[in-house]
């Protein structure tokens, strides 16, 4: 038997929670756990440079195969040697296979046994992702963490739909896993869906896990139900996913939910909301969000967080910052880019620590105290 390309180390089980301390060992490198990942869509995380995110701490970055198969083409990007020569990133690269994207972006889509038709939203045309091209895709990017193609069903969709669509991902996880090239290179995790039922979410995980995958997605969450909901639904979901393999919670970023899935054994979180809202002028502080296109900081010459040593707290004001946006200069998105991205990942690392400490309780209190509850 060859070395599996993914293996998880568990460190440390927090004493008071569900929390673990643990590191993902990939063949680009280990990174801790639990873990923010930056959102690369495009082979980019944008506006940052890699050596921007190594500086500000981030150890692994997520890709999609999605529009990376529309743009530049998946044969473009392994001519170049692979997506981490390509976008010059030597560190660990997670893709997501495509299926949610299709579902968010896609227009037309038709799902069937075989897979998914729809029409792209570049240029309207015709196209077919199976879960073997999924893989195929995935294979030629080069990825460490490869994603297997699923659907995610809306949270409230009907029990029957959603029974059939988890037996549906489960049988495109299984012939993901078969079409998959190169196991030893790229771990390949599956993704355990069953929208807002329970005994449906058991069943995928319980499925999936037959199927031994190096690691356990739950996807279908933070989908517009509250975060209470979530919350339960994932106190649920993560002890049915073995101890000694990662699980990852797709699509969540806001702070206070990256602190609430770490207490309920989340290993790895991904979102697109720093980077994005940090486009619109909106920072995450440790005092909530900070709008700082807001006229009321023209003459603010405070950082955007008092308590922040980001570079861009380092050296720029409100008033700056509000200055440059507000006259859409690039310089002032990078800055809030920055600045967002090295909020949440110094947030994991406080959240590590706490788990070290057997802590993690008084931190999230002391945290939800001064950021406030709920943001979303
Ligand atoms: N990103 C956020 N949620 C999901 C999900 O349910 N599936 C996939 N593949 N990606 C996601
Ligand atoms: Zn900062």
């Amino acid at each position: 038997m060859t070395q599996p390309a993914i293996q998880y180390r568990l460190i440390k089980k927090e004493k008071h929670t569900g929390a673990r301390l643990g590191e993902l060992i990939t063949p680009h490198g280990t990174f801790p756990t639990p873990m923010f990942m930056p959102v690369g869509t495009l082979a980019t995380v944008k506006t940052m440079s890699p050596e921007e995110l190594k500086e500000m701490g981030a150890g692994v970055i997520l890709s999609n195969t999605y529009h990376l198969w529309l743009r530049p083409g998946e044969d473009i990007v392994a001519e170049a040697g692979g997506l981490h020569k390509f976008m010059n990133w030597d560190q660990p690269i997670l893709t997501d296979s495509g299926g949610f994207q299709v579902f968010s972006l896609a227009d037309m889509r038709n799902i069937e046994e075989a897979g998914v038709h729809f029409r792209n939203h570049i240029n309207g045309s015709k196209m077919f992702l199976s879960p073997e091209k999924a893989i195929d895709i995935q294979n030629k990017l080069g990825s460490d963490i490869m994603m297997s193609l699923d659907e995610c069903p809306p949270y409230d969709e009907s029990y029957d739909y959603v029974k059939n669509s988890i037996e549906r991902t489960t049988r495109w996880a299984e012939r993901g896993l078969k079409a998959h090239a190169n196991p030893e290179m790229q771990g390949l995790f599956g993704i355990v869906q069953g929208a807002g039922h329970k005994d449906l979410r058991k069943q995928s995980a319980k499925d999936l896990v037959s199927l031994d995958f190096p690691g356990y997605s739950i996807g279908g969450l933070s989908v517009g139900e509250p975060k209470a909901e979530m919350n339960r639904m994932l106190e649920y979901t993560t002890p049915l996913i073995p101890e000694n393999k990662p699980r990852y919670l797709m699509g969540v970023g806001a702070a206070d939910s990256l602190i609430d899935g770490a207490i309920r054994g989340v290993d790895m979180f991904d979102c697109v909301l720093p980077t994005r809202i940090a486009r619109n002028g909106t920072c995450m502080t440790s005092k909530g969000r900070l709008v700082v296109k807001n006229a009321k900081f023209a003459r603010d010459f405070r950082p955007i967080d008092e308590q922040c040593n980001c570079y861009t707290c380092r050296n720029y004001t409100r008033a700056y910052v509000r200055h440059l946006l507000k006259c859409d200069e690039t310089f002032g998105i990078r800055l809030t880019t920055y600045h967002n991205l090295h909020f949440l990942l110094h947030l994991m690392e406080q959240v590590r620590q706490a788990i070290r400490d057997d802590q993690l309780l008084e931190f999230r209190e002391q945290f939800f105290e001064e950021y406030g509850f709920n943001e979303e």
